[in-house]
């Protein structure tokens, strides 16, 4: 099968369209023949080589994360799954698989597909979607009402949560630069906040959650504006953004968090009811074949992306 390889860390020119050997799948293990996969940050950053004391040093590695496609094989345990079912899911970043033409997906991470929009659509969602979705219902304990802001809002993260937050009836404020204003002003947000503009963290308006999508703003930093009680969540672990503050876990008070997300069925599903419904769409910025891997990932190292940027496979 083709798939996107890396024989070392480091530059975009390190990944290699090539010819591998399909992935067998274990009992409890489905085979997709993928549609779609797309591109997130941790991929780039596993490519160069940034979480190696993570990723290790065995290569050939499949690089990819994100996946839509059809359940082509069943290993003997699968009770949920059968051949023929579209799905979506992420595979681990570290250990990668989705950039090719098939990945074994474990049957407790995979969930059906929203029916009402395509595979490109479908692989945009799960890492960012997740993301998104964990900070702000597990982490956040989000409640309608709430006032979210959202750093980075026109990310991929920033572009699910904003519509997640909107849909539970939360009052939404949006930071992004004046180029994106628009774009997320039109996925509900209340209030838009042009970074360049206005430093949100000096005003006097607080907030029960922020959630830092782009991982730019400390808790030091956003505490005071943080309500009493409130919660502040980054997508990056930094010792700047969260370590001085995990002493804040164990006291009451204004918290400090870190997500890392989960392939959840259960979240999946809850998202999936989302997309169905209509409350949240995937934004996508640019779609890029699978042999184009290098370009999607040098655009992606830009940081001036869109929402997602989408990586077609096969038309299904
Ligand atoms: N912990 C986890 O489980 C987890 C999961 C997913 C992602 N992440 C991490 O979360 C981060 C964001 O991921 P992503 O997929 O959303 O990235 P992304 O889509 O590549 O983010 C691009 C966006 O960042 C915005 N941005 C850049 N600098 C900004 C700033 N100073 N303030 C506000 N916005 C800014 C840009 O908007 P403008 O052009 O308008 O500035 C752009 O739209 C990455 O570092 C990723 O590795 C972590």
């Amino acid at each position: 099968m083709k798939a996107v390889i890396i024989n070392s860390y480091g530059s975009p020119d390190v990944l290699e369209y090539a010819d591998i050997d399909r992935p067998k799948i274990a009992n409890d293990e489905l085979l997709v023949k993928v549609s779609a996969s797309s591109v997130n940050p941790v991929d780039w950053k596993t490519r160069r080589g940034d979480l190696q004391m993570l990723s290790g040093f065995n290569f050939p590695k499949v690089l990819g994360s994100d996946l839509s496609g059809v359940v082509v094989e069943v290993g003997q345990r699968v009770k949920k799954f059968q051949p023929g079912d579209e799905v979506y899911t992420f595979v681990n970043p570290l250990s990668g698989g989705a950039y090719a033409e098939y990945v074994a997906v474990s049957e407790g991470n995979a969930a059906l597909k929203p029916q009402n929009i395509t595979h490109a659509e479908a692989a945009a969602v799960p890492v960012a979607g997740l993301t998104a979705f964990q900070s702000l219902m597990d982490l956040g304990q989000m409640r309608p009402g709430q006032k979210v802001l959202i750093n980075g809002a026109s990310g991929g993260v920033g572009t699910f949560a904003v519509q997640i937050a909107k849909a539970f009836q939360a009052r939404v404020t949006g930071v992004c630069s004046a180029k994106n204003r628009r774009l997320v002003e039109g996925l509900g947000c209340d209030r838009v906040i042009d970074y360049a503009e206005v430093d949100f963290a000096q005003e006097l308006e607080k907030y029960d959650i922020i959630l830092d999508a782009v991982g730019k703003r400390s808790f030091a930093a956003c505490e005071k504006v943080l309500e009493p009680g409130g919660v502040y969540i980054s997508t990056l672990p930094s010792f700047d953004n969260i370590a001085p503050n995990l002493g804040s876990l164990f006291f009451p008070g204004k918290k400090a968090k870190l997500v890392l997300a989960k392939p959840s069925p259960r979240d999946l599903n809850a998202l999936r009811e989302l997309m169905e419904n209509g409350s949240v769409q995937s934004i996508v910025d640019r779609t890029y074949p699978l042999e184009q891997i290098a370009e999607a990932h040098a655009y992606s190292e830009t940081h001036r992306s869109v929402g997602k940027i989408v990586v077609t496979v096969e038309q299904l």
